[in-house]
Formats: C-alpha cells, sequence, structure tokens
C-alpha cells in the first residue's frame, strides 16, 4: 500500500441517506422510518442502485439464483481464495438506516479507500450483499448466507411461503432470480476469510465509551411457530363456558415463554414473541386460531433447548386446560459461533497500531457471519449506536463511528488480501 487508508466519510454517510430513501410503502410517520423487504420494489432498487455504485468503480458484479450480490475487486493472484466482507441492505417494518446497511456500504467504501491508496491486492477482495438477513417475509433469517453455506435444503428454501403464500421460488422469479438454489452453495474453500462490520445494535460501547467492538461469538438463535387451535364464534353468544379461547391460550402460552427466558438468570437467554396472527380476527368473534412466532436465543443452546422444554410443558398443562391444540414447527434451531482468532488478532493488533480503544464482546443478534463461518474463518467489526437502540427507526451510528469502523475494516482487509 502506498498511500494512508482516507475513508470518504461525506459520500459514505450520503450514501446510507440514499439507501434510506428506497424504503416501503407503509405510512412513514417519523420522516425516518426504512422497511425494505426482500424482493419487494424498493430492495429491487437497492440492489440496482448498489450495482450502479460498484460498477463505476470498476469492480465485477454478479449474482446467484437467490439474489445474493457478489462486487469483487480482482487480486493479482485471482485464483487464491479471495477475501470477503458485507451484510445485508434488507430492513424489518419501521427500521432504522444502519443495520446491515454499514457493512455493506461501509465495505464498498473500504474497497474504494484501497484502491485510492493504490493498493493492488493479492488475493482478491469481495463485498458480498446477502438476501433476506431479515427473517420478515419467509419467516427465516440469513436466507442468502444459509443457502451459500449449505445450512438450509434448496428444496425446502423454494417451498417457503410469504403471508400471501406466494413461495420464494416464485417471488424470486419474478424478481429476476431463477435457477436452481443448490447453485448457490459455496465450498468451504471460497473464502480465505470473511470480516462483517455491523452496529452493535446493543448499549455497551456507548454506555462503556468505546468506538469499536471485536466480535468473538455469535449467539445461537432459533424460531418456532406455535399454532394454538380453540373454538371460536359470536362474541355475543357463545357463552362463556363453552368457549375455547385461542388467543387466551396464546396470552398464557406468551407470558410462560418470558417466566421461562428469565428463569434462567442468564443475561444471554432471550426470548421473543414477535407476530401473533389472530383469526378470525375480528371484534365480535372468539378467536378460534392463533398463530404465534417465537425468537429464542442463548450463547448456549443447551441452555436454550432447556428453556424450549419448559415452555413446552406449559403447552401441555395448556392443553388440558383449555382444551385447545397446540402444535409447535421448529423453523431454525442453530449452533452459535466463534469468530477466527487469528482475524481477532488482526484486529486488536491494528486497533493496537492506530490507538483505538475496544472491545471484545459477544453478538447477541444474529449475523449472516454466523453462517459464513461454516465456510470461512469469520469475525466482526461493531460500532457503538446511540442508546442501544437498533430495528427502530431512531436507530442511528455517528458519521464519525462509521468511519472509523471502515477504516479498520479496510486495513484488516488488506492485511488478509496480502496472505
Ligand atoms: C438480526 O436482524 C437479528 O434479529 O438478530
Ligand atoms: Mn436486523
Ligand atoms: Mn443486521
Amino acid at each position: 500500500m502506498s498511500g494512508e487508508i482516507q475513508i470518504d466519510q461525506a459520500r459514505l454517510t450520503s450514501e446510507l441517506q440514499t439507501l434510506a430513501t428506497f424504503t416501503g410503502a407503509e405510512p412513514v410517520t417519523d420522516g425516518t422510518s426504512v422497511t425494505r423487504i426482500v424482493f419487494s420494489p424498493d430492495d429491487l432498487r437497492a440492489r440496482a442502485w448498489l450495482k450502479e455504485l460498484a460498477t463505476a468503480e470498476g469492480l465485477e458484479v454478479r449474482d446467484d439464483a437467490v439474489g445474493n450480490i457478489f462486487i469483487r475487486w480482482i487480486g493479482t493472484d485471482p485464483d487464491l481464495p479471495a477475501v470477503a466482507t458485507g451484510s445485508h441492505t434488507d430492513a424489518i417494518p419501521h427500521a432504522g438506516m444502519y443495520d446491515g446497511t454499514v457493512g455493506v456500504l461501509g465495505g464498498l467504501e473500504a474497497i474504494r479507500a484501497l484502491k485510492r491508496t493504490g493498493l493492488r491486492p493479492r488475493r482478491s477482495i469481495e463485498l458480498v450483499m446477502l438476501t433476506s438477513e431479515e427473517p420478515t417475509r419467509f419467516g427465516i433469517g440469513c436466507l442468502g448466507s444459509r443457502l451459500i453455506s449449505g445450512t438450509l435444503d434448496p428444496v425446502r428454501a423454494d417451498a417457503m411461503q410469504d403471508k400471501d403464500e406466494a413461495t420464494l421460488a416464485t417471488v424470486r422469479t419474478a424478481a429476476g432470480f431463477s435457477g436452481s438454489l443448490a447453485s448457490v452453495q459455496l465450498p468451504p474453500n471460497h473464502y480465505h476469510a470473511w470480516l462483517e462490520l455491523h452496529i452493535e445494535q446493543g448499549p455497551l460501547l456507548e454506555r462503556e465509551g468505546i468506538p469499536l467492538g471485536i466480535v468473538t461469538s455469535i449467539a445461537a438463535p432459533a424460531g418456532y411457530r406455535f399454532t394454538i387451535t380453540g373454538f371460536g364464534g359470536h362474541a355475543g353468544a357463545l357463552l362463556m363456558p363453552d368457549r375455547k379461547d385461542a388467543l387466551c391460550a396464546a396470552a398464557e402460552l406468551i407470558l410462560s415463554i418470558e417466566k421461562h427466558a428469565l428463569a434462567t438468570g442468564a443475561i444471554d437467554t432471550v426470548a421473543t414473541v414477535g407476530t401473533c396472527d389472530v383469526h378470525p380476527g375480528a371484534v365480535n368473534s372468539v378467536p378460534s386460531r392463533v398463530v404465534l412466532q417465537l425468537d429464542i436465543r442463548d450463547t448456549d443452546p443447551t441452555r436454550r433447548e432447556s428453556v424450549m422444554q419448559a415452555i413446552r410443558q406449559d403447552c401441555e398443562d395448556l392443553r388440558h386446560r383449555r382444551k385447545v391444540t397446540i402444535t409447535e414447527e421448529m423453523v431454525n434451531a442453530d449452533a452459535p459461533t466463534q469468530s477466527s482468532s487469528h482475524i481477532v488478532e488482526l484486529l486488536e493488533e491494528t486497533c493496537k497500531a492506530q490507538n483505538i480503544p475496544y472491545k471484545k464482546m459477544v453478538s447477541r443478534a444474529y449475523h449472516d457471519s454466523l453462517f459464513i463461518a461454516r465456510i470461512a474463518p469469520i469475525a466482526m467489526i461493531f460500532i457503538p449506536c446511540r442508546n442501544g437502540v437498533s430495528h427502530k427507526p431512531d436507530e442511528y451510528a455517528s458519521p464519525a463511528d462509521t468511519t472509523l469502523g471502515v477504516q479498520v475494516l479496510a486495513t484488516v482487509l488488506a492485511k488478509l488480501a496480502s496472505e
């Protein structure tokens, strides 16, 4: 590298703002919220815009059958496994503008900054925009990285349905992504290393006044769908003793989930019921069927499973007491992952050399890196986010913190690419 790495903070900030304008049709009440659901018109516009930016830089662009976008800066030894960075640009309903996007646009800026130094990397450096890290549309997160790592069966994936019962196969084809999903998988030696930049999504860095986090492990997420079926009917005429109100049973189940997650006493056990679909969903009709989606995570998957067992026992009690049926469907139950000690060392060495205070930390949120870890050594860089807020419109990461994260990302990508 002949010159200093200089991040173009103004350009990165403006690109993050532009990306935030590709947002869904829901009413925006606060002026800042971002909704970008996979394969929606806004997602497609964002993808086209990102590809334009990459092409303008002279980078090689390709996408695969599920719409993962690969943006490659070809190295001087192009046959060597590349060094990769990336994240996602989809956003849950009423989200903010930094989750995932910082890793994608920051990754692009890292490549541009390295190019400006005159570097000719030995290994290619690849930026990857991964499809549907968020589970909003098909109920499972990290769709692109699961398929890349062979974690999700391609046939099962294609059959997954959104709330309008459109399958992934139909939706991706309509979006212009055809071909077999089996072709998305990459072999274990495809990447030399993977490094993802992301906002922390928690309060620790800001609270401790530390500008950078080095992620050493990622907690294990799981998702379950509970369907509770009772006996509904007319809200006036169906007598109270004759009801098997599915929503009342669901309410008890939600509280039991909270109770058992709290009962482990571990800060790393978290369980959330984030959706509740009530059938028929009319104010004057006793609910006959409810579908709940549970998101449960822990750094210790055995402890996570013991919480699930306690929840299942409470389901058994509810079945008898409330005379409802309850079915449980496992959507995903993933293992935690550890970062590569080699990449963590490179990150620490870089922070020390540049006098950047850092903290080694666990990621309780999941990220595509959790799945890329199955085919490559990974690590992540966290930057602080205001009040620890994420998945909400007021999510915010300062330009200075973002720039610092990109600076460290670029430095370590260059080191990895020279190996
Ligand atoms: C990712 O968006 C997560 O829910 O952890
Ligand atoms: Mn997210
Ligand atoms: Mn994210």
